[in-house]
């Protein structure tokens, strides 16, 4: 064992006099991160998603959003699954994430199962990666192959989260100042916006543009009549707001381009969704028609916009920690008696025993 560790640490001391890469703070992430240390990473999270969807369909919509939710707030590293303890004020209490994020739970099964195959090897935010990724191939929807090499965060934001994330009333404008503070542009909000090919929205987040709006007392004029009809029924005047509909009346599991198609009929469901097409002038009109119609372009440019938004702010090298539980970092898992001692001393053992 002491050799094997020997061998490890020299390995290292090559890696960084020849590259340096790995461990400099501005290091990129690669796909074939887990070459080494976890081959079958993938699959393994795949199965586990695979498994809960059968009887749980939206889950693939709920776990792309949860890393949409995860990187817009100091970047991809996992900050969004710490839970609320002494020190960490929760970003699941913000409000874009109260009552609404779905997935942690499977989350946390994934996890275990990756723990089980490849100890303390696998980031908590390279799953949400991951699982955003094998999410969108189960709805039938874009693969890529998923830049890897993220660490956990240390802290959280919460502030940040009620901050930086989108709210389904921003109009346009707002929604591009919000993506271009993250380094996404035009074409990737207009792409990204499309991941509500799929999932459910509660009906407070949209009933304001139903019976009066914005203090009119008519409904939203960009709403089809027709649609509007359905979402009344679902959702009545002054009732509770707690009734979930589909983002896509067309496909509402599938990941498609009928997004952009119901855009077009004016069957966008949010406020923010209905307005890249409804905004007089608004150069997201032409990329709307693009994909509605042409369902590559469509898949081209997610594929890119995921791969660039997995890449904001992530932290590399030494940076972080490879959380235990994704739940908490490490020093408070131990704390919480979360984290065997015994079970965190045995990554010899495991990849020995996987090979
Ligand atoms: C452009 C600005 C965006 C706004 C204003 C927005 C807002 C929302 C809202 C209000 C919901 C419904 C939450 C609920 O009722 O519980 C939702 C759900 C969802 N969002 Fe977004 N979102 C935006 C962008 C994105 C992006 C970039 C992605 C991913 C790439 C995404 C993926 C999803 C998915 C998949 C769901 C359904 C989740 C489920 O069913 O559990 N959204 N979003
Ligand atoms: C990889 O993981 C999958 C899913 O858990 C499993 O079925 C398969 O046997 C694993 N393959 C190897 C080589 O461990
Ligand atoms: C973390 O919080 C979520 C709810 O936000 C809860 O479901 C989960 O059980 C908590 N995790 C742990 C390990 O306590
Ligand atoms: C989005 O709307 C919310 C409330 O509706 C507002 O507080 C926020 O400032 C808006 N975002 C941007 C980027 O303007
Ligand atoms: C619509 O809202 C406005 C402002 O909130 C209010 O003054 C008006 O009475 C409402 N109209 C109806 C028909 O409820
Ligand atoms: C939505 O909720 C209301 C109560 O607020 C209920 O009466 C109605 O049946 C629900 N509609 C659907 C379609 O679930
Ligand atoms: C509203 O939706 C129907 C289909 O349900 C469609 O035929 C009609 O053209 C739409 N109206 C508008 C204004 O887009």
């Amino acid at each position: 064992m002491n050799s094997l560790r020997a061998v490890a640490i020299a390995l290292c001391c090559i890696v960084v006099v020849l590259g340096g890469l790995p461990f400099s703070s501005n290091a990129q992430l690669d796909p074939s991160f887990y070459r080494n240390t976890c081959p079958n990473v993938s699959s393994i999270v795949r199965e586990v998603i695979r498994s809960v969807s059968k009887k749980d369909p939206r889950m693939l919509a709920s776990l792309v959003r949860l890393h949409f939710h995860d990187c817009f707030v100091q970047g991809c590293d996992a900050s969004v699954l710490l839970n609320k303890t002494d020190t960490v004020v929760s970003e699941q209490d913000a409000f874009p994430n109260r009552n609404s994020l779905r997935g942690l739970d499977v989350v946390n099964q994934i996890k275990t199962a990756v723990e089980k195959a490849c100890p303390n090897t696998v980031s908590c935010a390279d799953i949400l990666a991951l699982s955003a990724e094998l999410s969108s191939t189960l709805a039938d929807g874009p693969d890529w192959k998923v830049p890897l090499g993220r660490r956990d965060g240390l802290t959280a934001n919460q502030l940040l989260a009620n901050q930086n994330l989108p709210a389904p009333f921003n109009t346009t404008d707002q929604l591009k100042a919000a993506f271009a503070a993250q380094g996404l542009d035009t074409t990737d909000l207009v792409a990204l916006s499309g991941a509500h090919t799929f999932g459910r929205a509660h009906c407070s987040l949209f009933v304001s543009r139903l019976y009066n709006f914005s203090g009119t007392g008519s409904p939203d004029p960009t709403l089809n009549t027709t649609y509007l009809q359905q979402l009344r029924t679902i959702c009545p005047n002054g009732g509770p707001g707690t009734n979930l509909t589909n983002f896509d009346p067309t496909t509402p599991d599938k990941f498609d381009k009928n997004y952009y198609s119901n855009l077009q009929v004016k069957k966008g469901l949010l406020q923010s969704d209905q307005e890249l097409f409804s905004t007089s002038g608004s150069d997201t009109i032409s990329i709307v028609n693009k994909f509605a119609t042409d369902q590559k372009a469509f898949f081209e440019s997610f594929r890119a916009a995921m791969i660039k938004m997995g890449n904001i702010g992530v932290l590399t090298g030494n940076q972080g920690e490879i959380r235990k539980q994704c739940n908490f970092v490490n020093s408070k898992s131990a704390e919480l008696g979360l984290i065997n001692v015994a079970s965190a001393d045995s990554s010899e053992e495991g990849m020995v025993s996987s090979m």
